[in-house]
């Protein structure tokens, strides 16, 4: 692998604190917890997409062996938070979530229908198979492009005053009309799933009718915890959840799904703890995924290249119960300086289950096709693509007139640009042959909006002088506890040997839940905050202890020690302070959350993406074989796993750009790639050497730590530089992802 970009000078990243438990399998993941009396369940699903069922026979499975209950709408408990059932049943208006179990309605395939609870997983899987169900179908829209005429804008969006999801307009649309070179377009993006490698997985456990606790694969225990309260109607304390470790997400936990209630609402019934662990061909319509979307762009320069409008239309699938919206057109108004610019938004419900923020949600949509109408303008104007986006760079926000909190785009383009040896490229398309391959390259910048919502964090000194530092945040992957324990182990100026990070349990301090990119924005701010809150009070209480205190010197802390000043030579141990006045222990808890500075700025991270592809000219296959990836979110706090995150976007991004694509057979409404063998991922021979380069300036008016998100930056633009690329490879132009060889000859 290429070495140079590990050799980060200031580097002396931690590697992931959690890592020999993870990779030596002594973690303990949602579905692998040991509880007595356990009680398993599999889910039966729908196989019409729209209709009512009209009878379920359960005798035989009942019969079966091992069988505790087969559970459907017909015996299913009453769910406090929801309303009585109706009698008959009405579709539920819009905005309503699914409602598990509680009428004989079927709004998707592959909706849950019954359940059957048995001893063992197998006793289950056997009895599912037995339970018979009939329908009454009606017909199912499921196909985009055949209802396109039924898109329209969100009601949601219609009843609220302020949404950024209203059209939008600035400058005078003539300056596109009459620009003087054009390029419009429309891009297509389908239907893609998360597919994390540990499946959504709960086992949930009533005690006493009123109190819960789950251990479920999500990524917000405090929202889990909320939502199920309310559901239940318990008091928040009541209800506990528990997501220590978690294989992936991506976007599929950030709700409270339909599996989730089942498995609780089962275990209510059974009176036994039950676990509920998803097959994958379930993971596809229990979960959410990104909703196929279709955009149209707009473009037009002056010949010397200077933007003179953008419009930008995107519609994006939802289901017919739920509007779920995204920021498909957002980055259009905010990234280039273009005195025109104009987006609308639109939504076409169809007889799915309902949508969900994928990694980079409606970005990374939005960008593929944004930054591929740019390549396209630059073709046009038969200049370079980067020179273009440098001589429309947006110097502040030209949607909300601030400036930008920090921006160092330029940077990462100029460093790219050098790393990937942009410079020597050649304009002309299909010019570049090696070793019998077409050879491409392509660019595209990337941005993500900021995101910080008010968290706390707990910090525990030992009476040893070592550290635990807590939060209900979770880590889906990105290694959140090790970089908390750098922020606290930097400012208590001690060994983060010496600190433990508690995380993903909802009885810890109030967090948001991992998604957005917002935990160490957040989540980071809070355990500074209080890291420098238990320094202040170890300062105070050595300065009890020492004359040398008294001097006015600045008090220091390094080596777990407490120093009256720079200078001093002789330290207060952590420890002794703790000892001397005859504590057990210390303990302070914080709050941090955003100020004004929310709206005297505006804040994004900012990056860009150069990608070589090499197509073979024969079959159409198209490796990646270079990436070069650049980015500026404010201070890195840990280089090693900040690297990771950005190599995982990538490969992300490479999925979403060749081979991802849930398929549907219209027919019966259903998703045809069901499992690995039919949706594809990239795997490692997919994978090139991926350069990652950081600017890593704090962005001062974001937060006490000057660091902005990365996780969701690191995919968003990597499918736009991909097509980009290949269209340097080819000349041909491919606007629906995935671009599979059947696209290129
Ligand atoms: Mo991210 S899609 O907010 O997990």
């Amino acid at each position: 692998m290429n070495r140079k970009s590990l050799d980060n000078p200031s580097d002396n990243s931690l590697s992931r604190v959690d890592g020999a438990v993870k990779v030596t399998g002594t973690a303990t993941y949602s579905a692998e917890y040991v509880v007595p009396e356990l009680a398993h369940a599999v889910l039966v699903t729908s196989t019409i997409a729209k209709g009512s069922i009209t009878a379920i026979e359960s005798q035989e499975a009942e019969a079966a062996p091992g069988v505790l209950a087969v559970i459907s709408h017909l015996n299913a408990i009453e769910v406090p938070g929801w309303p009585a059932r109706k009698q008959p049943a009405e579709r539920a208006p819009v905005g309503t979530a699914f409602r598990v179990f509680y009428d004989p309605l079927i709004y998707f395939d592959g909706q849950p229908v019954a359940m059957v609870v048995a001893g063992t997983r197998e006793q289950a899987v056997h009895a599912a198979s037995l339970v018979r169900v009939t329908y009454r179908k009606e017909i199912h829209q499921t196909h985009f492009e055949k209802n396109t005429s039924k898109a329209g804008i969100p009601l949601n969006v219609q009843r609220a005053k302020n949404s950024p999801f209203q059209d939008y307009a600035r400058g005078d649309a003539a300056a596109l009309t009459n620009a003087e070179v054009r390029i419009e377009a429309e891009y297509t993006i389908p239907t893609q799933h998360h597919q994390p490698l540990e499946p959504h997985a709960i086992i949930a456990v009533w005690e006493a009718d009123d109190k819960l606790t789950v251990y479920d694969k999500n990524q917000g225990v405090k929202s889990a915890q909320g939502q199920l309260a309310q559901a239940f109607k318990l008091p928040r304390e009541k209800v506990q959840v528990v997501a220590t470790y978690i294989g992936g997400a991506f976007g599929s936990g950030i709700r409270v799904w339909p599996h989730t209630m089942a498995a609780v609402m089962a275990a209510k019934q059974v009176k036994r703890p039950v676990k509920l662990v998803l097959g994958r061909e379930q993971m596809f319509t229990s979960v959410g995924y990104r909703p196929y979307t279709v955009q149209k762009l707009t473009l037009g320069a002056s010949k010397t290249g200077q933007l003179a409008g953008i419009m930008h239309e995107g519609t994006g699938q939802t289901s017919a119960y739920e509007e779920h919206l995204e920021r498909t057109v957002l980055a259009s108004r905010a990234l280039y300086a273009s005195a025109y610019a104009a987006t609308r938004y639109r939504l076409l419900p169809l007889d799915v289950n309902t949508p969900t923020w994928m990694r980079g949600p409606g970005d990374a949509t939005g960008m593929f096709a944004l930054e591929s109408a740019m390549d396209e303008l630059a073709f046009a104007l038969k200049m370079d693509p980067l020179e273009f986006r440098l001589k429309n760079y947006a110097e502040s926000d030209p949607e909300r007139n601030l400036p930008w909190s920090a921006k160092s785009l330029r940077e990462c383009y100029e460093l790219g640009a050098e790393k990937f040896g942009w410079k020597n490229r050649m304009q002309e398309p299909r010019s570049v042959k090696r070793g019998g391959m077409l050879l491409g390259s392509g660019m595209a910048s990337s941005l993500y909006g900021f995101h910080r919502h008010p968290s706390k964090a707990r910090a525990l000194m030992q009476a040893d002088g070592s550290v635990i530092v807590q939060s209900a945040t979770m880590d889906i992957g990105p290694g959140t506890g090790t970089a908390m324990t750098r922020i606290a182990a930097k400012v208590l100026g001690v060994n983060a040997k010496k600190i433990r990070f508690e995380l993903g349990h909802s009885a810890l301090p109030d967090a948001p839940g991992q998604n957005g990119s917002s935990t160490i924005p957040s989540v980071g701010s809070a355990v500074h905050v209080v890291c420098e809150a238990l320094k202040s009070k170890l300062v105070t209480l050595a300065g009890e202890m020492s004359e040398r205190f008294r001097s006015g010197g600045q008090p220091v802390v390094r080596n777990g020690q407490v120093f009256s000043s720079g200078e001093d030579k002789e330290g207060i141990n952590y420890s002794d302070i703790l000892k001397y006045h005859q504590l057990k222990e210390l303990e302070v808890t914080e709050e941090s959350k955003s100020g004004a500075e929310r709206d005297q700025y505006s804040m994004y991270s900012f990056g860009c993406h150069f990608v070589e592809v090499e197509v073979d000219p024969l079959t159409g296959e198209v490796r990646v074989t270079r990436v070069v990836t650049c980015a500026d979110v404010g201070t890195i706090i840990n280089y090693k796993t900040a690297r990771s995150q950005s190599i995982g976007g990538v490969v992300g991004g490479i999925g979403m750009a060749l081979m991802e694509h849930s398929a549907m057979d219209h027919r019966f409404g259903r998703y045809v790639t069901n499992d690995f063998a039919s949706y594809h991922i990239p795997v490692h021979a997919d994978v090139p050497p991926i350069e990652v380069y950081y600017i890593d300036k704090p962005d001062v008016h974001v937060n006490p730590i000057g660091s902005k998100g990365l996780g969701e930056i690191a995919i968003v633009g990597v499918a736009g530089a991909i097509a980009n690329a290949v269209f340097h490879a080819t000349g041909k132009r491919v606007r629906e992802l995935p671009i599979t060889p059947d696209k290129l000859i």
